[in-house]
């Protein structure tokens, strides 16, 4: 049984917290947020204390807090030679103090902590200095149901930055088309087919190849008039840019 500190109460630990509580080979031994309020609900269930100075001994600490915080916290962990992870995409390994052993255990998905997913579909990108500390980090992922990743941190940074581009960035385009569809009082219902036919045909081909619309044929004339549709100097740029980015990909004009 591999024993886990939790430590924060974000989005993350909330769904940590939840998809662990249901495994038989790892435990939640403790669980940390430095606002008890957050999980106080819990405490009939698993161990909570906001006490960072007396923590309990477990075989892993998970530090799922704001990247900024998460250097401080290690540093502020009383103990030294255990397992410390953090679960960022963006944080160096390097960043955990030095008197740890070190690792990360990022998991490559959205989390809010409000919605419901399914833990065993979230891809876990590993990384860690030891060989030992990766197969203990490696049984985590898998008790949980998950595929393991070994990355570097080139790598995970990498998957990071696309995964802004193909989630943060391609939520903000879902937001303009929210906006010019209300501009008419047209339904945005109306264009989900479309969003998850997107999203589903890229399991079968790759985005190149994925690729449709007037930037990719090069019509010229729909562009200019789809350009003068458009009134918010801010999704006249965002139009533009795009368009550029397809054309150059396929070869247009
Ligand atoms: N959300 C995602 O989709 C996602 C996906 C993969 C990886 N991650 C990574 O997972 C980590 C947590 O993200 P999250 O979305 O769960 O964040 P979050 O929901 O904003 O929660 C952040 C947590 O950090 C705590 N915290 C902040 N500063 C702290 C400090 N100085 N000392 C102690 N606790 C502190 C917060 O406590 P309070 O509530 O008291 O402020 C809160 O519990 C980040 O490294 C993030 O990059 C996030």
């Amino acid at each position: 049984m591999i024993s886990i500190t939790l430590i924060g109460s974000g989005n993350v630990a909330t769904h940590l917290y939840n998809a662990i509580k249901n495994c038989e080979t790892i435990v939640i031994n403790e669980w940390f947020s430095r606002n008890l309020t957050q999980i106080s609900k819990y405490s009939n269930e698993v161990s909570i204390t906001s006490d960072l100075q007396n923590l309990k001994e477990s075989d892993v600490y998970i530090i799922a807090v704001s990247d900024d915080a998460i250097e401080d916290v290690s540093k502020q962990l009383p103990f030294k030679d255990r397992l410390v992870v953090h679960t960022s995409g963006s944080v160096r390994l390097y960043d955990i103090d030095m008197k740890h052993k070190r690792g990360v255990f990022y998991p490559l998905q959205s989390f809010s902590k409000d919605v419901d997913l399914e833990f065993s579909e979230v891809p876990i990108c590993v990384e860690a200095l030891r060989k030992e500390d990766f197969n203990t980090l490696k049984t985590i992922g898998e008790a949980l149901g998950c595929i393991i990743h070994k990355v570097n941190t080139n790598q995970r940074k990498a998957l990071h930055l696309a995964a802004v581009f193909a989630n943060n960035f391609t939520n903000q385009i879902y937001r303009i088309a929210h906006e010019i569809c209300e501009s008419q009082s047209a339904e945005f219902d109306i264009l989900k087919p479309l969003i998850k036919e997107t999203a589903r045909k890229i399991d079968d081909v790759s985005p190149y190849k994925a690729q449709t619309g007037p930037a990719k044929r090069g019509d010229k004339k729909t562009i200019k008039k789809q350009l003068k549709m458009l009134d918010n100097e801010m999704q006249k740029d965002v139009y533009e840019l795009l368009t550029k980015s397809i054309k150059q990909t396929h070869g247009q004009r």
